[in-house]
């Protein structure tokens, strides 16, 4: 960092709205795009029918001229087989483009669907390492949770076993993202709280990383700085807070597109995978080790971060401390554990779950001098005990 020279890369979509009420906007979205014919849309299993989204997403399609498939199957931490069966309809169906609808989980699918509706084959064909080239069909992304960032990234992640696993290319980054802070009015506070958790962890982990640069830490700073003003209100239910964290979210996703992600997601999917934990609170379990880890190895960064909190803190140990603090308190507030151990976590499953944090290489190759097993077995059981 410092005086070094600037060297980046990444794709956004190309149309980006954000606002209440953008969702009617779809039909500009298509329009603008020059998208036609059929679309499928890609939702969870009961909010996008339950909220009545779904016939407005149908209706808005129907009244630009596009014809629409539903695929209403993806469960969360979706599965190879479920995006299988969504490129199976979307091949039947021969359509043209995709409307994916959801959190992390409906977005996720939808841009692997994209992939294999055209070029057919298994889901696992194009996990990491493997090189996404087209064609490909293009994605308008919906989200309805505040954490994913899905709707910007070149990422999606797909179970199979107890694994997840990423497919990543440039060209599943969606054509078209449309955020509508009203969506996230229906979405329940314990979520919101795992969600936010998701977002925050995309941040940090790209702030104590290898590829950071001067853009992702704007990112990183202005998702922080959202998150932290506005968690609370938006966990009481507050539209303008839930907004902030919509727009927080989306920013912690671009700053993942320039950096991947560490430590904290490799280790957190097994904990979501064995123990059914929601994403985002997996990595709330893991982020305070993981910030004191890395705050010893970048004293510098760490009270960097620390001031342009705003926590005006005058040591790196005093702007950990600060940071800290300030995510446990939304810790508390929400009632998310403060350990692996009040999570419920058996102390015997340990070795288990750092063999397994170990496992996730790419990410774990993003953290400054690669994490050894030492440095992950020393977080994991830190994490048990919340210390
Ligand atoms: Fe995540």
């Amino acid at each position: 960092m410092g005086q070094a020279s600037l060297s980046f890369g990444f794709g956004l979509p190309r149309k980006l709205i954000f606002g209440r009420g953008s969702i009617e906007r779809l039909g500009e979205v298509v329009e603008d795009l020059g998208l036609s014919g059929k679309a499928l849309l890609v939702t969870g299993r009961s909010f996008a029918k339950r909220s009545g989204y779904l016939d407005k997403l149908k209706e808005i399609l129907e009244s630009n001229g596009v014809t629409v498939a539903i695929f209403d199957r993806v469960e969360p931490n979706p599965s190879a087989e479920t995006v299988e069966l969504g490129a199976e309809l979307g091949k039947r169906e021969k359509v043209d483009f995709i409307v994916a609808f959801g959190g992390g989980s409906a977005m996720d699918a939808g841009k692997v669907i994209a992939i294999l509706s055209l070029q057919g084959g298994r889901a696992e064909d194009y996990f990491y390492p493997a090189v996404i080239r087209p064609p490909i069909l293009p994605v308008i992304a919906i989200p309805t949770t505040c954490g994913t960032g899905s709707e910007v990234t070149k990422y999606a992640v797909i179970s199979k076993g107890l694994k997840k696993n990423t497919v990543a290319g440039e060209l599943i980054v969606p054509i078209a993202s449309i955020l509508d802070p009203d969506v996230l009015s229906y979405l329940p506070k314990d979520l919101l709280a795992y969600t936010s958790m998701d977002a925050i962890s995309h941040a940090i982990e790209s702030y104590f990383n290898k590829n950071a640069n001067p853009l992702s830490d704007i990112y990183v700073f202005e998702a922080l700085r959202n998150i932290l003003e506005y968690f609370k209100d938006a966990y009481d239910g507050s539209i303008n807070a839930r907004e902030r964290l919509l727009y927080a979210s989306m920013l912690a996703g671009k700053a993942i597109n320039l950096c991947g992600t560490t430590i904290v997601h490799g280790t957190g999917y097994y904990l979501t995978m064995k123990y059914g934990f929601h994403h985002g609170l997996a990595n709330a379990l893991l982020i305070t080790q993981f910030i004191e880890h890395a705050s010893n190895l970048m004293p510098q960064r760490t009270l960097e971060i620390g001031k342009r909190l705003g926590f005006n803190p005058r040591t790196s140990t005093e702007s950990t401390e600060l940071l800290i603090g300030a995510l446990n308190e939304l810790k508390k507030y929400s009632n998310i554990p403060l350990s692996l151990k009040d999570a419920g976590v058996p102390e015997e499953d340990l070795e288990k779950i750092i063999d397994e944090g170990m496992s996730y290489e790419r990410n774990l190759k993003n953290f400054p001098g690669t994490p050894s097993r030492r440095d992950v077995e020393e977080l994991v059981k830190r994490a048990f005990r919340g210390e």
